[in-house]
């Protein structure tokens, strides 16, 4: 399977970042195809309605939309993995990924969250080690 993993963090050896290459890792070992994007330092912002995509840009917006790094209509499965400091801190994220798995019709694997006595951890990992072999 093709694995997509947007890491958002721009801590390049913080624990999101940890979380994404153990996600990797596992997938690998797995005989996926895995592409890991930084997301951080990317230019992201919502819709400019400029309709550049509509003329010039053939399709393409002028800003790094997630669609173009991957079409949503190829997501058939997604995970989220979340790191905080502090404990229940997560219904946000949690809500908003729950919410676009719907939308995209995509199944929701499950959430992996790490606090800060969770991070980098060998109970860490193998919940994503898991989370890696439901796909
Ligand atoms: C400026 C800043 C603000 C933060 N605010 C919070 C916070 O409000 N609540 C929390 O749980 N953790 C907070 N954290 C901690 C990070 O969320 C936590 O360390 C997380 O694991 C960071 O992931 P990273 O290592 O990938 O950067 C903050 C960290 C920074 C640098």
């Amino acid at each position: 399977m093709n694995v997509l993993i947007l890491q958002v963090s721009p801590r390049a050896k913080g624990n999101t970042a940890w979380m994404a290459d153990e996600y990797k890792n596992a997938a690998e070992a797995a005989g996926h195809n895995v592409t890991l994007v930084n997301v951080a330092h990317k230019h992201i912002a919502g819709c400019l309605a400029c309709e550049y995509c509509h003329g010039k840009g053939n399709g393409q917006a002028p800003i790094q939309r997630m669609y173009c790094v991957n079409a949503p209509a190829k997501v058939k499965k997604m995970a989220l993995l979340c790191s905080s400091y502090s404990p229940g801190v997560y219904d946000g994220a949690t809500a908003e990924f729950r919410d676009i798995c719907n939308y995209w019709h995509a199944e929701n694997m499950g959430v992996v969250t790490a606090k800060i006595d969770e991070q980098k951890t060998d109970a860490t990992k193998q919940k994503i080690v898991d989370l890696v072999a439901k796909l």
